[in-house]
């Protein structure tokens, strides 16, 4: 497979792989069910979801817990992620970059957290646009926040881990995006994330 950016060739090979290793278990299912619980927490019905960039799916655990009723996509570019996923048996997998175009289908939850930081940066105008438009209703960003774009070494990489306001950005391009709640989750907390900053945006619909 060849693709357009050296960061979805990381993500799709060896370091991905590595990666699901070192992130699996229960206890990051938990966290992410205290997270999501607070999120939804402004949120009307919810019947239909999807996740850009899903891994093995310890969200999309978390909220079909939040949402019994609910349907589930994930969009997932590492194979063996996108194999685990299907093994969930409830989710609808996707197995592509999200930087590739393709039809769009209607969800209204759409959310994406901790991958737009691994984006190339001159590709985020992209994923904004295929975010915004899979949304019926909601948007929600958990990420690494900075108030300017900075780059920052990620496991010793170099061009692979960038900070930047991805919310206020996406609020900029598109009028029909109001913030609704955010907050942040402490890897010290009581059920701890990796720092991140989260923002849940409705679309005027
Ligand atoms: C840091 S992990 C976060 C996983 C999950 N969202 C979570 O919160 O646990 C980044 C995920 O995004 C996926 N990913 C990275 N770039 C992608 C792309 N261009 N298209 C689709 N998936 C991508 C990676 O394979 C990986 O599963």
């Amino acid at each position: 497979m060849t693709y357009r950016t050296e960061q979805e060739a990381f993500w799709a090979g060896e370091f991905g792989d590595q990666y699901i290793e070192r992130n699996a278990g229960a206890q990051i299912v938990a966290s992410n069910t205290a997270l999501f619980s607070r999120i939804l927490r402004q949120c009307g019905p919810i019947g239909s979801v999807i996740e850009f960039g899903a891994n093995i799916g310890l969200n999309l655990m978390a909220l079909h817990n939040l949402l019994p009723e609910a349907t589930f996509s994930a969009i997932e570019i590492n194979a063996k992620a996108a194999a685990a996923l299907r093994r969930l048996g409830y989710v609808t997998v996707d197995e592509r970059s999200i930087l590739q175009p393709a039809a769009t289908e209607r969800h209204d939850l759409v959310f994406i957290k901790t991958v737009l930081i691994h984006i190339d940066p001159s590709q985020l105008p992209a994923v904004y646009d295929a975010l915004h438009s899979s949304a019926r209703r909601y948007v929600v960003v958990a990420e690494y926040y900075n108030p300017t774009p900075v780059e920052v070494t990620y496991r010793g990489h170099q061009k692979r881990l960038f900070k930047r306001d991805f919310a206020g950005e996406m609020m900029q391009r598109f009028s029909d995006l109001k913030l609704i709640d955010y907050g942040f989750a402490y890897h010290g907390g009581r059920f701890p994330q990796d720092d991140i900053t989260w923002f849940l945006m409705e679309k005027a619909y």
